[in-house]
């Protein structure tokens, strides 16, 4: 019996204008352009200045693009899945006023929390919606304002971050191109190494935790980094292993966009070409669950129907994973 998959059929993208490059951010922690280009990667970051803008509005101007260049009606949309660390508000979900705003009345959405790895595990979700025959059209989008809790007094910490959205369209395909497999994981005795103490329900917000500016984020970088170097090189690794692909089969790898260091580690286990890498860290920096979908809407005009691609990625709790996915349209769609 031929399998129902779920391939994505189109990408919208979306940063905020403002740039705040190394030369701005060492004039407000101790640090420089040298070490953060050697050690991270990272040139410069767009921030959400205004304010009373959340993740929402980053979410909703990728999901208009991806309207928009997909020639989808809002109404015909049965579901969106919002993947985001940095939600408008404790509720509702960020994903209902992301419907709302772009007019998706027919919808119904949920959002999903794997931090670095919410697009991952979001997309792995939503397919199943479309396998099942639940639903038509779904839209997964990735929004993170990082710059909402980055401590800009903490140099260990504010130079990775950045603010951004990316989504995608699923709709069913009977073809070979689609979600072809996911390899997804979830280690929460890591989660002291990579969190934000408070605002939640076991330290709610009072002066104290202000005052121990515990609204932020906390990263004990190099346990991270060597977590994050060998479980996202192995489940990459692993993919190609169980499908029997080399690196010539492999079109591009789309990793999450953390530290130059650990996608250069994952391209090398992998054996693959940097030339088949996507990086964009250098622009954008960490977006979270931005990462992923903004590198298909960068690359899209040069990827092709067939394609095999691995996205791959790690993130706090512990989470990570990696998919492969057999892309299913030529270029951009907007040019079309
Ligand atoms: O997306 C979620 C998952 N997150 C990640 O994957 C991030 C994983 N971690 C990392 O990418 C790296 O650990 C960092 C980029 C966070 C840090 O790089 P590192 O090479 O591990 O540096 P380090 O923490 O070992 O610090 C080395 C030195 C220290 O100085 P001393 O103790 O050697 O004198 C730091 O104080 O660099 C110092 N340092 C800085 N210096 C200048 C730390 N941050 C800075 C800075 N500018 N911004």
């Amino acid at each position: 019996m031929t399998k129902l998959r779920a391939s994505i059929t189109g990408v919208g993208g979306y940063v905020p204008d403002y740039i705040l490059n190394n030369e701005e951010l060492s004039k407000m922690v101790d640090t420089s352009d040298e070490w953060i280009m050697t050690r991270v990667g990272i040139r410069e970051r767009r921030i959400l200045k205004a304010p009373g803008l959340g993740s929402s509005e980053l979410g909703s101007k990728a999901v208009l693009q991806l309207l928009e260049k997909t020639g989808t009606h809002p109404e015909d949309v049965d579901l969106l899945v919002c993947a985001s660390v940095t939600p408008d508000h404790q509720f509702p979900a960020t994903s209902a006023i992301i419907c709302d705003k772009v007019g998706l009345k027919n919808a119904y959405g949920f959002d999903l929390n794997a931090a670095c790895s919410g697009f991952l595990f979001a997309l792995n979700t939503a397919s199943k919606f479309i396998e099942t025959g639940s639903c038509k059209k779904v839209i997964v989008v990735g929004a993170d304002k990082m710059s909402s809790i980055v401590d800009y007094t903490d140099r260990t910490t504010c130079p990775l971050f950045g603010d951004g959205a990316g989504a995608v369209l699923l709709e069913p395909n009977m073809g070979d191109e689609g979600i072809i497999d996911s390899i997804l994981h979830t280690d929460g005795s890591g989660r002291a190494n990579l969190y934000m103490k408070a605002g939640g329900s076991a330290f709610p917000s009072s002066h104290e935790t202000i005052d121990n500016r515990e609204h932020y984020i906390y990263q004990e970088g190099q346990t991270v980094f060597k977590a994050a170097v060998s479980r996202m090189a192995d489940v990459s690794a692993e993919m190609m292993e169980r499908h029997n692909l080399t690196a010539d089969d492999l079109a591009w790898l789309v990793p999450h966009q953390a530290n130059l260091r650990i996608i250069d580690a994952t391209a090398k286990r992998m054996g693959l070409d940097p030339s088949k890498v996507m990086i964009n860290i250098q622009h954008y920096g960490n977006t979270t669950a931005a990462t992923l979908p903004l590198c298909l809407c960068e690359w899209e005009t040069r990827l092709k129907k067939g394609d095999n691609l691995i996205l791959a990625t790690f993130g706090a709790g512990f989470t990570w994973g990696s998919m492969l996915v057999k892309w299913a349209y030529d270029g951009d769609k907007i040019s079309k």
